[in-house]
């Protein structure tokens, strides 16, 4: 049961592949608390099918993009606002992928025109967006942006490899046009800074278990699963939260304040 907070809210959620998916846990929480949404995802992405239970489950509509094409992008928007019936009061980026650490390339190894694929399907995306958004005029005053972020822009986690980059991005692209849009239209653009979380892209880092217990150990409440941050995300979208912009909010269990924990003590104790 939810509490009716994005009760009148109209969106676009991408990034939901599976049910690990943070953006599936966001589509349910969002569903639950009175949203009207279209889900996307990449055209490939949309063979595992699994999408359209959760578009069922939701009852929203499915506009597959690929989210480094400014034309896909246009019909998404297009499309989103003409099936909702008005301008958009959210819109949740949650998109990664670098072909660099799927292929395992050493950072001394990088295949350059994987890195740019990498920041574009990852970081460049959210400018594409939001440019978008703003050119089609399909924005709503006190709108809400949100991206999903990780640690790896400020402190160095080897194995995320040019990712850690696409985030760097990522997090400077939503505080400048986070200035923008809120000078335009009283919209907010944020960051979210999750844990480490089992879904495929997380998963799909080398040594991914490894961080996940060291993340665990090293964060006082525990890593923050993938339904908290989405939590997280929707307490973004409403309007409990209209004065944050250009932030990279640590989603994070304490992990990014803390400088040695129990739980590392113990580990390394025992
Ligand atoms: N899982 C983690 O440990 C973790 C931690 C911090 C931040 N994040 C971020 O959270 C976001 C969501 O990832 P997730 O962990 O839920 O994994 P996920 O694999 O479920 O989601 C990633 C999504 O990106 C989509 N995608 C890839 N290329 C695309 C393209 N060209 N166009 C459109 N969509 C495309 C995929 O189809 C997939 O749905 C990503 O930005 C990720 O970097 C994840």
């Amino acid at each position: 049961m939810g509490y009716g907070l994005l009760k009148g809210k109209k969106g676009i959620i991408s990034g939901a592949l599976d049910e690990t998916s943070i953006a599936w846990k966001v589509a349910e929480i969002a569903h639950a608390e009175g949203a009207e949404f279209v889900l996307t995802n990449a055209p490939i992405a949309m063979r595992m099918g699994k999408i359209n239970d959760l578009a069922e489950k939701c009852g929203a509509e499915i506009i597959p993009a690929d989210a480094t094409s400014m034309e896909d992008l246009e019909n998404l928007f297009t499309q989103a606002s003409e099936k909702l019936g008005g301008k958009l009061d959210f819109v949740l980026h949650s998109i990664g992928m670098s072909p660099n650490v799927r292929k395992k390339r050493e950072y001394g190894n990088l295949n350059y025109d994987w890195f740019q694929k990498s920041l574009d399907v990852s970081a460049l995306s959210f400018h594409k967006m939001m440019q978008t958004a703003e050119k089609l005029d399909l924005l709503n005053e006190y709108a809400s942006i949100l991206g999903l972020s990780y640690i790896a822009a400020q402190r160095t986690f080897p194995d995320y490899s040019d990712m850690a980059q696409a985030k760097a991005v990522l997090e400077s692209i939503a505080r400048s046009y986070g200035q923008r849009l809120g000078e335009m239209k009283n919209v907010r653009v944020n960051t979210i800074s999750q844990s480490p979380t089992m879904t495929t892209a997380g998963s799909g880092v080398p040594g991914f278990d490894v961080f996940f217990d060291y993340a665990n150990k090293m964060s006082p409440l525990g890593n923050a699963s993938a339904e908290d941050c989405a939590k997280y995300c929707v307490m973004m979208f409403s309007d409990f939260t209209r004065m944050v912009t250009m932030q990279n909010l640590m989603h994070d269990g304490g992990f990014s304040t803390s400088g040695i924990t129990g739980g590392i003590i113990d580990a390394l104790t025992k």
